[in-house]
């Protein structure tokens, strides 16, 4: 009768062990990324309501003006938006402003969003210097379509073609991923 009890006292202890090691172990590798993807979406979101509301004030004016304003302020408020140790901004597979070309980090994230449409969430990189990068996938919407879809207005047209003429940025469809914005925060001191 000792016998089995002391091995059945072992497996419990075994168990009680086990049970408690795990949650802890996955706990470590947990929180620290939680809270950087924390960090990146709380980076993006007055960028993102900022941009919204400089494209929706544009567009009272209609699209040729709102064309204007985006082209002249978006660059300005993702330099903006930045704080210490973190930079941010928008990015594409298909560019409009070579300004807000991929930097090599983002460029398999790009392939991967455009390959699987599904792909809704965002996604964190541990990057070569330690620091991360974080993106979120940009989709379009109705709304986008006067300057990024199919048919254009032949002012926009011909405005876009004036400002970007290596624009590859049209023919887009409702629901089509159009690009990033994407986040990168420094390696933590
Ligand atoms: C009034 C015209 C207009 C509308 C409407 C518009 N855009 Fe743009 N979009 C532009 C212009 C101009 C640029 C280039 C500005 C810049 O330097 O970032 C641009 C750039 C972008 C970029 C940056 C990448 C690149 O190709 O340079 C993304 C992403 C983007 N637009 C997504 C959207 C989405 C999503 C919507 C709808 C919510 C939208 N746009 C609506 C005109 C427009």
């Amino acid at each position: 009768m000792k016998r089995p009890s002391t091995r059945f006292m072992f497996h419990l202890l075994t168990m009680v062990f086990l049970a408690a090691a795990v949650p802890a172990v996955l706990a470590l590798a947990g929180p620290d990324e939680d809270s950087l993807m924390e960090e990146g979406a709380a980076a993006l979101k007055p960028f993102k309501q900022q941009l919204m509301s400089a494209l929706v004030n544009g567009l009272k004016e209609g699209p040729e003006a709102a064309l204007q304003v985006c082209s002249e302020q978006a660059p300005g408020i993702a330099a903006e938006a930045g704080s210490t140790g973190i930079t941010l901004g928008r990015t594409s597979h298909r560019l409009r402003n070579r300004a807000n070309a991929p930097a090599p980090w983002m460029e398999p994230l790009l392939e991967k969003y455009a390959a699987d449409p599904g792909l809704t969430g965002a996604t964190l990189v541990e990057l070569e210097d330690g620091g991360h990068g974080y993106v979120e996938p940009i989709t379009i919407r109705p709304a986008c379509l006067k300057c990024h879809g199919e048919t254009l207005a032949p002012g926009v047209e011909q405005k876009i073609d004036a400002l970007y003429p290596e624009d590859a940025a049209r023919g887009f469809s409702e629901g089509d991923f159009r690009g990033l914005f994407w986040v990168r925060m420094a390696p933590a001191d």
